[in-house]
């Protein structure tokens, strides 16, 4: 049975008391209200994650970091490994987010770099996944797609895969307003599920949580997450809400 799971990532923002403000919010709630079952991680800035980490200890809920190192270790000015996650208690890294595709020009082998990191210090990871509205438009997203999945996660043993979760990002749903439809969503997600069952056999897709990322937030939770393929959310911008955070936790099935 793969797990559910709701992600909140952060990004560049909050300073240390907004964040940890953030983060008592959110877990406050979630111990009065929440009784599922779904994994709750919080993605605050490398900064601030120590201090999470240490505030979330009592609950349930997670830490990750939004990026990791290349290298395990050694003369890289400015890059935090992914051993030195860990140790603060991070336990996921979201890897190949289409900000740090574009802005940061982060190549697939660094990606994949970056994924074998993680595999390797024990923390599981979060790969995003997802076409521009040009791909789109063009319809070679199907393409993309796979190419992203292939060149970082196909030569992956089988049982790495236990570390591994999906993120579908449309890139034109980022911080846009504008969420893939419910058709569109199921649609990818069954694609991204096909493509790791040709490649790894029906029983290891089907355990694979593949979230939805892009614009999801309250309102549109509920018919997101109920979709076949869909295993929970990846969220921005209403992650820094703890209401609409936990509400959208609530919307899971
Ligand atoms: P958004 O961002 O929810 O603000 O669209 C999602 C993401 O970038 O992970």
């Amino acid at each position: 049975m793969r797990k559910k799971i709701l992600a909140g990532n952060w990004k560049m923002n909050g300073d240390r008391e907004e964040a940890l403000s953030l983060a008592t919010e959110i877990m406050g709630m979630v111990q009065d209200e929440y009784r599922g079952d779904a994994a709750v991680i919080l993605f605050p800035s490398f900064v601030h994650l120590n201090a999470i980490s240490r505030l979330v200890e009592p609950s349930n809920l997670m830490v990750g970091a939004q990026n990791c190192a290349t290298h395990e270790a050694g003369a890289y000015t400015g890059e935090v490994s992914a051993k030195m996650i860990g140790s603060v208690g991070g336990q996921y890294v979201i890897i190949g987010h289409s900000e740090r595709r574009s802005y940061f020009q982060e190549t697939s082998s660094d990606l994949a770099a970056k994924v074998q990191q993680c595999l390797k210090a024990s923390l599981k990871v979060i790969y995003c996944v997802g076409e521009t509205l040009e791909q789109r438009e063009n319809a070679t997203h199907f393409e993309v797609i796979k190419e992203q999945l292939k060149s970082c996660l196909f030569h992956l043993e089988p049982s790495q895969w236990s570390q591994i979760v999906i993120a579908y990002e449309p890139v034109w749903a980022i911080g846009t307003g504008k969420t893939a439809s419910a058709d569109q969503a199921q649609e990818i997600h069954a694609f991204i599920r096909q493509c790791i069952a040709d490649r790894f056999g029906q029983q290891l897709a089907s355990d694979v949580s593949i979230l939805y990322g892009g614009s999801c937030n309250e309102t549109n939770a509920a018919t997101l997450f109920n979709l076949k393929d869909v295993d929970g959310g990846l969220i921005g911008g209403a992650s820094l809400k703890s209401r609409s955070f936990v509400n959208m936790l609530k919307a899971l099935p």
